[in-house]
């Protein structure tokens, strides 16, 4: 076998998978020198060498001795001793032709049918970092009885664009500082695994990253102002973690940024003002932290936000009427954060919203009348305030929502006698006795359609892989 480099590219990648030798063939020479060169500069003197990896038979080795550390097959050495050959590819193993016109390991894929399940002795291989050219890896439950840390070898692959690592219970420890010598990376994730330590500076000389997710973990630590340096972020998940600190201002110039999760940490202080700039932000949840009123000045600007997603907080200031000005909000979660004051007219103007939950507050006032014209509100749980007044929606509203719309726990609150028959909202009848024996109750939380908790957060989660990514890290 004999190739030139100055073939054009396509016709080189066509002669590479039709007749090119795979992996393991033995080497001979090595040639470090002709692999500096583009196969397609037609100027160069055609060289006249036969192009071999520098040592794919130590890359085969180091590819067998990950599978014995992770896989629960122990045959498929047997079964597939040229692993990378085309016509004898392993799934959850995925090769390329190299420049060299070999076939190198490009990407490994383990936990998930059809791709090979780990051993229930599986500890976390560092070898992966000598493969040269591999460029992803998913580990998914795959580190789940003996526990193990995420170690580094001396000659950390730069080539790895792609690390997912979710869902290992025993993958434990700190992230260790080797991590920021991964300079391709663009895609992160570390969710739902037990790693632990102050970690957060490590990640952001990462400036190729697109997406960073660790949430589900142990993290301690503050958010440190370096995260404005990762430019090419499209999504941040730091969610269920034990972070402390304030949210820094310099968020504000993660201009790409499209999803930003840091619900279910420590985080205090307020909103900065400089999120205002993050234009394309969809998604931002918040809840579940000891954020403090009030809401920044920049809140209007988020032009692009769908889901706004903050229960749980020590707010206690009044709604701003700027959320109705978030055209494309389909979700505003606002519950249990101490809100005070009436609910701003302007939320009526949000024709897209679907789900509105301001339940448990300390809201005063009557319902907005406009609110009857919420055409795609599906979701509406306003209990436990102290609202006031007749229940502005008539009956064609109230039977839409049923058992998603929740007023109870209002005492103020009273119902048309028109619309009563219909529906069971937690509200007495205008007029008739007001005590408690005579209000109605809503249907239980189990008979209401889907849409709430986990059902919620799972669909988002689901939403916002496809949405942001098309590759399987979210799968
Ligand atoms: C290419 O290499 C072969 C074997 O090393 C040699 O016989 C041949 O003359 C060379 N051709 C050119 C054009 O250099
Ligand atoms: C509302 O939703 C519809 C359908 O999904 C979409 O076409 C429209 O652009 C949305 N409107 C706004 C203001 O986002
Ligand atoms: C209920 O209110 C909506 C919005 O104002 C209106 O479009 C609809 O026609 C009303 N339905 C009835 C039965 O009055
Ligand atoms: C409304 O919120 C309350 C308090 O969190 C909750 O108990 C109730 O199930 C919710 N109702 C609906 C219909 O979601
Ligand atoms: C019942 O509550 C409504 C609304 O607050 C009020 O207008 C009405 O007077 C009350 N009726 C009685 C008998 O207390
Ligand atoms: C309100 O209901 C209570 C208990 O059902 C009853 O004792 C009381 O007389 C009623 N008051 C009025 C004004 O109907």
């Amino acid at each position: 076998m004999c190739c030139s480099f100055s073939v054009s590219l396509p016709l080189l990648l066509l002669l590479l998978t039709s007749s090119l030798s795979s992996l393991p063939s033995v080497s001979t020479k090595t040639n470090e020198h002709q692999n500096k060169h583009q196969p397609n500069n037609k100027n160069l003197p055609q060289p006249n060498t036969t192009i071999i990896h520098s040592n794919p038979s130590s890359e085969l080795e180091t590819l067998f001795k990950i599978m014995d550390t992770m896989s629960s097959d122990q045959t498929w050495k047997v079964s597939h001793p040229n692993p990378c050959n085309p016509g004898q590819s392993w799934p959850g193993l995925e090769c390329k032709p190299g420049m060299d016109n070999h076939f190198h390991v490009t990407r490994l894929d383990f936990g998930q049918p059809p791709n090979p399940t780990c051993k229930s002795t599986a500890t976390f291989p560092s070898l992966i970092f000598d493969l040269p050219f591999l460029e992803s890896v998913f580990f998914f439950h795959c580190f789940t009885h003996t526990k193990t840390t995420l170690s580094f070898s001396q000659t950390t692959s730069s080539s790895l664009q792609q690390l997912s690592l979710r869902s290992n219970p025993a993958l434990i420890g700190s992230i260790p500082r080797q991590i920021s010598s991964l300079k391709s990376l663009q895609i992160l994730t570390l969710s739902q695994n037990g790693l632990a330590g102050r970690f957060l500076l490590r990640f952001f000389s990462l400036s190729s990253l697109v997406h960073l997710d660790l949430s589900y973990n142990l993290l301690t630590g503050t958010i440190p102002f370096q995260v404005g340096n990762l430019r090419n972020l499209a999504g941040l998940d730091l969610s269920y973690n034990e972070l402390t600190g304030t949210i820094p201002s310099t968020i504000g110039q993660l201009g790409m940024l499209q999803k930003l999760d840091l619900s279910s940490n420590s985080v205090v202080g307020t909103i900065p003002d400089t999120i205002g700039t993050l234009k394309s932000l969809v998604f931002m949840a918040l809840s579940n932290n000891r954020l403090k009123g009030k809401f920044p000045k920049g809140l209007a600007e988020l032009q692009s936000l769908q889901y706004f997603i903050m229960d749980d907080n020590p707010m206690f200031v009044t709604l701003p009427r700027e959320f109705g000005f978030l055209q494309k909000l389909q979700e505003l979660r606002l519950a249990n954060s101490g809100y005070s004051g009436t609910i701003p007219e302007t939320f009526s103007q949000l024709r897209n919203l679907s789900t509105l939950s301001l339940q448990n507050n300390r809201l005063t006032g009557e319902i907005p009348v406009s609110f009857g014209n919420l055409l795609h509100i599906y979701h509406l749980n306003l209990s436990r305030n102290l609202l006031g007044g007749v229940v502005p929606f008539n009956s064609s509203f109230l039977k839409r929502l049923g058992a998603n719309l929740d007023l109870s726990s209002n005492p103020g609150l009273c119902l048309n006698p028109s619309e009563a028959y219909s529906v069971k909202i937690g509200v007495g009848v205008c007029g008739k006795n007001n005590t408690s024996s005579s209000l109605i109750h809503p249907l239980k939380k189990s008979e209401a359609p889907c849409g709430f908790g986990f059902g919620f957060s799972r669909s988002s989660f689901l939403l916002f892989g496809a949405f942001a990514f098309s590759l399987s890290v979210m799968n």
